[in-house]
């Protein structure tokens, strides 16, 4: 029961509404003002546990600034890269190339540049942090209908990557189905200055490759976003059992304009997320403010990761990680999962509010500063919450096997996805529609993030490390899944781009706008299939899902961890520490049931 008591205290926590918050750390640091600088992202740790290094960082404040920037070093052909406010994506997209390129921090451009009412269309800057975009949209009486739902990011990052809501109807649940214009600045010749401003309306052909870009294409300056009127929505969490999930998964995306899903393995149960448009006189001021996104006493913080640390000690029985992992289950559900019918309380479905108050959360950006008392559980300044978040893609023709896949590995020992997936965030499910843009979607998709435990320390491995790999390897390679841009290990890019049918006409326009690769870093070279492969491979590299792993020393074996088939995707390669005994004893049955 003791090791319960942080949960609890955590639980306890995000009862109250917190005053104040630290806000996050600044992810680019330098020694000497503006020069000298280290850059990393909003965790503090890249996938591969690295820090990156440039010479210096500029913080334009106007387009002819930015232009000024890039001129600067396109002339001396330095290597270039944008960071924004608090650079949120887990992969090291915000690193320049090498050692010595110059970080351009859209920081400061967070204005409004035009709101057109009646047209409905908004220009806002790149930097933009999405909180501040739905408030302007709201104050005129506008709403972006669909948005990631942390709003601590900004429209020039989460369109880099993809990122995206949960919508089949209308656009679709991403963020740059919304794009009716932008303005790129790209490196020229000398004759035109080193530098120049290109505008793409909604009938220019590069605005599909310009409106998911992985950041590699020159920096956005403005984006013009189509609006909605604002409106109302209406908000239900039904319960109920996983039995008919593979039937249920699709039509539930097809039935409610906003639905999502949120997948339990191990209690066998889903949260179906009812979510509609509903007449703007509805009653009702609901909010969104998502537990994990708000403010969080560091102490419970703390508390809780220590809690998490133990639960990952080999004396600790399956039936101690389960009743662990209960408890955040509980909190969510109790707590309707952060929503308020009127900012304050949550009193009973259906909650009905406002699009700018519902769309998206996150609190713990809203400082003001209180000394590092509160702040995001995963702020890098405290020892709080640390894990990797995978998010991937499955086209919905698929995933009703795909799911169906996953029961076959819960049935086998339920207890596996406690101490994995359950305790987080379960297995989340949000609707992406295909895309005409080249890094988008091909397909209407379901697109999965899972949220698991990772050591503070290279190559120390999780309890049943094998479920996450198993489920990732099973997704990406059997049912083609997409490896969400700005999200998940960096095994799971390799060989991500040859899933995208329009990749060649992105890297023409790439060659085009940027032909000598200042904005390409090693990274995204490797993503892209340019040079070099996403993959590391070393002792101990499947552990940190580096590679997936062919040889024991890729695991942990002098901690038991050994490289193993999958045990419903045999063509997985897991670290596991079932013994080889496990696999002769069911391939037996495998053989036995086949003849
Ligand atoms: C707590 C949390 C919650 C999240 N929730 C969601 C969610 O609900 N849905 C979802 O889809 N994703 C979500 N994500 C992932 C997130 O969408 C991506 O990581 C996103 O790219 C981060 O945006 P950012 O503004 O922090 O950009 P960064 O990570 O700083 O940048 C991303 C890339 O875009 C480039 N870039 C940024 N601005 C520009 C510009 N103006 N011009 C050219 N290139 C640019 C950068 O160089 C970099 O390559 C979440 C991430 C976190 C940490
Ligand atoms: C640059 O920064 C690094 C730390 O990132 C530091 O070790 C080094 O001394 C600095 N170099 C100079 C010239 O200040
Ligand atoms: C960055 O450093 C390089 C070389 O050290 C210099 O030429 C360039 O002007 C600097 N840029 C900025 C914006 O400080
Ligand atoms: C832009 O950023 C500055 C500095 O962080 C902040 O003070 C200001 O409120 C922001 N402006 C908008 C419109 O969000
Ligand atoms: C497990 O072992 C650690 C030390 O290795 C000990 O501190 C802890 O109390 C043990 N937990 C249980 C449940 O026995």
């Amino acid at each position: 029961m003791e090791s319960l008591l942080p949960f609890l205290i955590l639980a306890l926590g995000v009862l109250v509404q917190l005053c104040c918050c630290s806000p996050p750390p600044d992810p680019v640091v330098c020694t000497h003002g503006t020069a000298n600088c280290t850059v990393t992202n909003t965790y503090g740790s890249y996938t591969d546990r690295s820090i990156c290094h440039a010479a210096n960082i500029t913080y334009p404040r106007t387009e002819q600034e930015l232009v000024a920037a890039v001129a600067a070093a396109a002339s001396a052909k330095r290597k270039l890269k944008v960071a924004t406010k608090h650079s949120h994506s887990i992969p090291k997209l915000s690193c320049p190339g090498g050692r010595d390129g110059t970080i351009i921090s859209t920081a400061r451009l967070n204005r409004t540049v035009h709101i057109d009412a009646a047209k409905r269309l908004m220009t806002v800057e790149s930097g933009m942090v999405l909180r501040d975009l739905i408030a302007a949209a709201a104050a005129a009486g506008l709403a972006l209908p669909n948005s990631p739902y942390w709003y601590g990011l900004s429209i020039g990052g989460l369109l880099a990557t993809g990122a995206h809501g949960s919508s089949l109807w209308g656009k679709g649940g991403a963020v740059h189905e919304y794009v009716v214009g932008l303005r790129i600045v790209t490196p020229a010749p000398a004759s035109q200055g080193f530098a120049t401003v290109r505008e793409l309306g909604a009938d220019h052909p590069d605005l599909d490759a310009a409106k998911v870009s992985l950041g590699v294409l020159g920096v956005i300056s403005q984006v013009t976003l189509a609006l909605e009127p604002l409106f109302k929505r209406s908000v239900t969490y039904l319960k109920r059992g996983d039995s008919d999930l593979a039937d249920q998964v699709v039509p539930w995306g097809r039935l409610h304009e906003f639905a999502d899903l949120t997948w339990y393995p191990q209690h066998g149960t889903v949260m179906y997320r009812q979510d509609d448009r509903v007449d703007i006189s509805t009653p009702g001021n609901g909010l969104s403010d998502y537990l994990t996104l708000r403010a969080s006493p560091n102490h419970g913080t703390i508390g809780v990761r220590v809690a998490e640390e133990s639960m990952q000690m080999k004396n600790v029985t399956d039936v101690a990680r389960c009743a662990a992992a209960q408890l955040p289950v509980s909190v969510q559900e109790q707590q309707a999962f952060g929503f308020t019918n009127d900012g304050v309380s949550f009193t009973g479905y259906p909650v009905v509010g406002y699009q700018h108050r519902m769309q998206a959360s996150g609190t713990c950006i809203d400082g003001p500063e209180d000394g590092l008392l509160t702040s995001c559980i995963w702020d890098p300044r405290i020892r709080g919450s640390f894990f990797y978040n995978s998010g991937f893609s499955i086209a919905l023709s698929k995933v009703p096997a795909f799911v169906a896949d996953v029961q076959r590995l819960r049935d086998l020992n339920p207890d596996m996805f406690c101490t994995g997936v359950d305790g987080r965030i379960g297995m989340m499910g949000r609707y992406v529609k295909a895309s005409s843009a080249y890094l988008g979607k091909a397909e209407d998709s379901i697109d999965l993030d899972v949220l698991f435990y990772r050591s503070r320390t290279y190559g120390i491995p999780r309890v049943y490390a094998d479920l996450v790999d198993e489920i990732e390897q099973m997704a990406l390679n059997k049912y083609g899944g997409l490896p969400h841009w700005g999200k998940n290990r960096d095994f799971a890019f390799d060989g991500a781009i040859a899933k995208y049918p329009k990749a060649d006409k992105f890297l023409l326009v790439k060659n085009m706008y940027d032909p000598d690769g200042l904005f390409s870093s090693e990274w995204s070279d490797q993503v892209l299939g340019i040079r070099g492969r996403p993959t590391i491979v070393k002792k101990g590299c499947a552990i940190e899902g580096l590679c997936v792993c062919s040889d024991d020393s890729h695991c942990a074996p002098e901690q038991g961890y050994f490289c193993r088939p999958g045990k419903v995707y045999q063509e997985a390669r897991v670290c596991s520490t079932e013994t080889n005994d496990w696999f002769l004893s069911n391939m037996r049955i495998v053989c036995e049931n086949s003849q």
